[in-house]
């Protein structure tokens, strides 16, 4: 069963939902393990990684994102659909909104981003960083089922753990962030360089520091993704079905 699509789970999406004869897979790539989940969903086979595993108990600076893209391609893998939760920086964007972004600013700090660290030089292109054509079809997807689904957006990738401070969120929007996350990158970046058709639709589960009076908390961010996890599932397995 070799999985031509692939699904990264993140905040709140930690199990593959309604797949038939699904089996763990451990596997073993050059920098560490990787554990997917394969599947059948209407009678395609499909691989599903949580990017933070089941139990959200790796945090965002300490995923193995090579190990994943590396175990993606090496399971056959074509076209990779991941969530994130993200922040919005933009009142047009709320809470319980999905965005499929289009681009990404990288503000991650301590991650290795490549694959070509030793053998050779390679410059991967990122003018679109996200697959347009996979992006187009959940897009579609996205109309046919009736959900509203803004097709555009830059992702501003931090490095957490920590949320941002006040000041960074006013930077982030003057340089055209549309919604701040922990994961995008390298994940996008590698996936490029493994010639991967990836796009990451994004679910708002809160605005960013400064932009409401409370606090923000994981929790929060948790809730907000467990009321919603199940319109992601629905569209992604739409999406593969078609
Ligand atoms: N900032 C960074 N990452 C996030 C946020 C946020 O406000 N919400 C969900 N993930």
């Amino acid at each position: 069963m070799q999985p031509k699509y692939a699904i990264i789970g993140g905040t709140g999406v930690y199990e593959p939902g309604a797949v038939e004869d699904a089996r763990d897979v451990e596997v073993h790539t050059p920098y560490g393990d990787a554990l997917a989940t394969i599947g059948l969903y209407g009678g395609q086979a499909v691989a599903f990684m949580a990017r933070h595993g089941k139990h959200h108990a790796t945090p965002p600076h300490k995923v193995n994102y090579r190990a994943n893209i590396y175990a993606l391609k090496e399971l056959g893998v074509e076209q990779v659909l991941a969530t994130a939760a993200v922040g919005s920086l933009q009142p047009g964007l709320k809470p319980g909104d999905l965005v499929l972004v289009d681009d990404v600013i990288d503000m991650s700090k301590s991650r290795v981003g490549t694959f070509f660290e030793h053998d050779s030089v390679v410059h991967v292109d990122m003018s679109d960083p996200y697959c347009n054509r996979l992006r187009r079809n959940l897009k579609h997807t996205a109309n046919r089922l009736d959900y509203s689904i803004h097709a555009g957006g830059v992702y501003v990738s931090t490095e957490g753990p920590r949320f941002e401070t006040k000041a960074e969120i006013r930077m982030f929007q003057a340089l055209g962030g549309s919604v701040v996350g922990m994961t995008s990158m390298p994940e996008v970046a590698l996936a490029k360089e493994a010639e991967l058709c990836y796009a990451t639709v994004c679910m708002v589960t809160n605005y960013a520091a400064g932009l409401t009076t409370n606090a923000l908390t994981h929790q929060e961010v948790v809730d907000a993704m467990r009321h919603n996890v199940e319109k992601i599932r629905a569209l992604f397995y739409e999406f593969i079905q078609s």
